[in-house]
């Protein structure tokens, strides 16, 4: 992702330097409510999964983000017939004609990666480039390869390039070192149509993989254990097209709650996956906030939320997420009293903190690892960079705290995963715009 970062701006430069720019004019309250669009995590990984159905699958839901563009501009390239009619994706896997993933599109999205086990299974071989090291780290995939390589498949040692393949995926007792998303993601996909059984122990438990789960039990697979961390998948011979409605997206729940958070304001996160947000809504409690359920939606008051948290570490589920903790970050800047975050599931999650000096944050980073945050009582208005997708978000929120104008550029990062973050935060009462520069 350094690359795209790098190719980007120089696209900019060389397009005369017309950059889409946030506009934001922060420093009152929200108030306001705004809907949840659909996960984009969720839905991502059930559009990899089709790969395995022969037959017109339908997903409703879909968020319109260009992650979500680009993973369908993939499945096309393969050979897949996909149509899009707004939130709903119409997707047929019959006509998938090849499992050579072109470079362009992979690097244009990590989560290409989530096609490995669905290729191994529908057509036995797969081959894209490997993923490199991103802005938040490096992201290996040794976990995904060592788990598959127990059911059968082979890997070519290649540096540039991920070369699989298998005579056949046989069931097998695997347990992950870590409770990887995306390794226990593309072990289910892989394991559903293998022969025999699969235990996948150690395995990640967060919402979109029970999403994964439910999809592909409704396409027919034999998974138990769902929601747990020990999975137990029989194979099956063939999976039916399926009618599946993504489930809406905790990260950006999280991210409007934070911005309310923000600003001491009072909003309303509609259609929001209230159980999913425990870990945050305990955070913001202990910060002052209070939060209140109506149906179907939740209200923060957050009038007093101004509490230091002292110490928040980032876990997997049901843990604080690690999406959020950038956002959680900005909202601390301003508390009363200093606070610290520490991040385990990504070495190098806080590129923003220099972008947040520049507001006149206060805080520092301790070994890559641990963020010390002391509050300030005044942010300043700033001209910022977004340099990845969450960390985009979290300038935003920053944003809404400065009073005076601040813009923020590197909009296609944030496009990612928001469908509209202006259109919501106006939603909320935020005097927010994106503009052509
Ligand atoms: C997924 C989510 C991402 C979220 C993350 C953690 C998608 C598209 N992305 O990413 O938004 O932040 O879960 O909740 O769903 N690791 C290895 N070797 C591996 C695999 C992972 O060392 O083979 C490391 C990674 O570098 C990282 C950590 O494990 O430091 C977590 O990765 P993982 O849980 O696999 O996250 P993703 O599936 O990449």
């Amino acid at each position: 992702m350094a690359d795209r970062h790098m190719l980007y701006i120089s696209m900019q430069i060389e397009s005369g330097c017309h950059m889409d720019c946030i506009h934001i004019h922060g420093g009152k309250p929200l108030e306001g409510e705004a809907a949840v669009q659909g996960s984009k995590n969720g839905a991502l990984v059930l559009v990899t999964a089709t790969v395995l159905i022969k037959g017109q699958t339908v997903l409703y839901n879909c968020p319109q983000i260009t992650d979500m563009d680009e993973m369908l501009g993939l499945l096309k390239t393969l050979g897949c017939r996909v149509k899009r009619e707004g939130v709903a994706v119409i997707i047929d896997a019959s006509s998938l004609h090849t499992s050579d993933c072109p470079a362009k599109q992979v690097r244009a999205m990590r989560s290409s990666v989530m096609l490995l086990g669905p290729l191994l299974g529908r057509c036995g071989s797969v081959s894209m480039e490997r993923p490199g090291g991103c802005m938040i780290g490096k992201r290996p995939v040794d976990i995904h390869e060592t788990a598959l390589t127990c059911m059968g498949v082979r890997f070519r040692k290649d540096e540039k390039q991920i070369l699989a393949e298998t005579e056949g995926l046989k069931g097998a007792e695997i347990c992950l070192p870590f409770p990887s998303v995306g390794a226990t993601e593309n072990v289910l996909m892989a394991a559903v149509l293998a022969e025999g059984t699969t235990v996948l122990y150690n395995a990640a438990q967060e919402p979109e993989i029970t999403q994964l789960c439910h999809f592909l039990n409704e396409a027919g697979a034999k998974i138990t254990g769902v929601g747990t961390n020990c999975l137990t998948i029989s194979g099956v011979v063939k999976l039916q097209p399926v009618t599946f409605t993504v489930m809406p997206d905790r990260i950006v729940a999280g991210t409007y709650l934070l911005a309310g958070a923000a600003t001491r304001g009072i909003v309303t996160v509609k259609n929001a996956p209230v159980r999913q947000l425990t870990s945050l809504l305990d955070v913001l409690r202990k910060m002052g906030a209070v939060v209140r359920y109506e149906e179907n939606a939740v209200v923060l008051d957050a009038a007093r939320a101004g509490k230091p948290v002292p110490y928040l570490r980032t876990a997997v589920y049901p843990g604080f997420p690690t999406d959020l903790q950038s956002m959680l970050a900005a909202v601390l800047t301003r508390a009363e009293g200093s606070s610290a975050i520490e991040e385990t599931i990504f070495e190098d999650r806080f590129k923003i903190v220099r972008e947040l000096q520049k507001m006149g944050a206060d805080l520092k980073v301790e070994n890559n690892r641990k963020l010390r945050i002391y509050g300030v009582t005044k942010l300043y208005p700033a001209r910022l960079t977004a340099c990845e997708l969450r960390g985009g978000a979290a300038l935003v929120v920053a944003a809404l705290m400065a009073e005076g104008e601040s813009k923020i550029t590197g909009c296609d990062y944030i496009r990612r995963g928001y469908e509209d973050i202006c259109r919501d935060l106006r939603l909320l009462g935020a005097d927010v715009e994106e503009k052509r520069e």
